[in-house]
């Protein structure tokens, strides 16, 4: 099939899993047609998907040809000083990058920052108890996650409102050309200044270990490490974010879902699972490019091409998933791909879950009576090609505020 008779599913709001199931049916691994005017090969099955994520010839190193390298806007010192990590990488580079800030990442480490996010979420509840109605998105499912990540990496907490444009206009990436070159100078000005700042006044944090890595043990350069702290910051919040707004989207659009993750906390854990499976924060995994032609559901990519890699559909495949197109609130564990697969699996999984639980958990126990503000039609989606995410969740608390 050609890329003219494909719909493309990147500005498809509410209609993307409609779009993405006939893909899967009719065309599961096609050319497209990017909002850049380049185009990709796009792969739609679990199966071809999971594959194409772990295959050491779709590469991550090296850049596509032609027009969706949208990284060749930007002067080339910026590019390098951006893109010299991990999941710009492949082994060994990519292996050692990941080895060097995988330490904090891990489960037991992440699972004793349970009390510091907990606080984070309770604080961030008592600024919006006396109100009636606010956008869930801006008042919590944001604010959430960068600050864990800010604390973290040892960033103040309010720069936040300093990057935050900069990350969402970078994560537009290719639907987003005009605004994406001045983001990404702007980003790696203030990372720098960063790194002269925690040069001087060292914490114990994670950027003061990162610049010992650097200094000392000559383990990274400079564009790595300043590489390094971009993807933190970058894949550290808007993810989360998503993970908390689209969640608490679908737990709200059916006031028996809420009520029963109200009455039955234990849940929470799988119906986290749940949520990143049905309407996952990350769209379409990041470009990969063909290294030699490749066989990928019976279809030839040639080398050389990019290919995306739709997590969205292969979460809502009838071959993997049973029923796929329901949220079932207990269902039975099946891995899915939501994290992506392979080396490049999200480093941040572990983190990213415990927030969504702790999320999910302290609304629940604060606002039991809550409730979408507006009817569903009046919600819309960003348009990304990587992110899944909307563009305003409005509630209304409604709750009495529990002891
Ligand atoms: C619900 C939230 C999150 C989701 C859905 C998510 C999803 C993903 C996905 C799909 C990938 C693989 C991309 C690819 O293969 O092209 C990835 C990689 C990555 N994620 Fe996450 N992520 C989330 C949160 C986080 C957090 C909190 C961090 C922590 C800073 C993080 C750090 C990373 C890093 C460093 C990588 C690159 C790993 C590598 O290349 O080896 N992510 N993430």
């Amino acid at each position: 099939m050609t890329t003219a008779s494909v719909a493309n599913p990147f500005a498809a709001g509410w209609d993307l899993h409609d779009v993405l199931a006939r893909m899967r049916r009719e065309s599961p691994v096609v050319e497209v047609t990017l909002p850049t005017g380049a185009t990709a090969w796009l792969v739609t099955r679990y199966d071809d998907a999971q594959r194409a994520l772990s295959d050491p010839r779709f590469s991550k190193a090296v850049m596509p040809a032609g027009g969706v390298n949208y990284r060749a806007l930007v002067p080339e010192s910026v590019e390098r000083a951006l893109n010299r990590h991990m999941l710009a990488t492949d082994p060994p580079d990519h292996t050692r990058l990941r080895r060097l800030v995988a330490g904090p990442f891990a489960p037991r480490r992440v699972a004793a920052m349970r009390p510091w996010i907990e606080q984070i979420a309770e604080r961030l509840l008592d600024g919006v108890s006396g109100a009636v109605e606010v956008d869930l998105l801006d008042a919590y499912a944001a604010p959430l996650p960068i600050q864990v990540i800010c604390e973290l990496l040892g960033i103040p907490v309010e720069d936040q409102t300093t990057f935050r444009g900069w990350v969402n206009a970078i994560l537009a990436g290719p639907m987003n050309v005009a605004e994406w070159p001045p983001a990404v100078m702007a980003l790696l000005d203030y990372i720098r200044g960063l790194l002269v700042a925690k040069r001087q006044d060292p914490g114990d944090d994670l950027l003061s270990a990162l610049i010992t890595a650097r200094d000392e043990g000559d383990r990274l350069t400079d564009d790595e490490l300043t590489s390094m702290v971009y993807l933190l910051l970058i894949a550290g919040h808007e993810t989360t974010t998503n993970l908390i707004a689209n969640g608490m989207l679908l737990l709200l659009s059916e006031p028996a879902r809420w009520e029963r993750v109200v009455a039955e906390p234990e849940l929470l854990p799988g119906v986290v699972e749940e949520c990143l499976r049905y309407e996952g924060p990350v769209q379409t995994a990041t470009f990969r490019t063909t290294l030699e032609p490749v066989e990928l559901g019976g279809h030839l990519i040639p080398a050389g091409a990019t290919v995306l890699v739709s997590l969205s559909s292969a979460n809502r495949d009838a071959d993997r998933f049973p029923d796929p197109d329901r949220l079932v609130l207990d269902r039975p564990a099946t891995p899915n791909l939501a994290f992506g697969h392979g080396i490049h699996y999200c480093l941040g999984a572990p983190l990213a879950r415990l927030e969504g639980q702790v999320a999910f958990a302290a609304l629940a126990r604060r606002f039991p009576g809550m409730r979408l503000a507006v009817p569903l039609d009046q919600l819309s989606w960003r348009p990304s090609v990587l992110i899944r995410g909307l563009a305003a969740l409005p509630v209304t608390l409604n709750g009495t505020r529990q002891p």
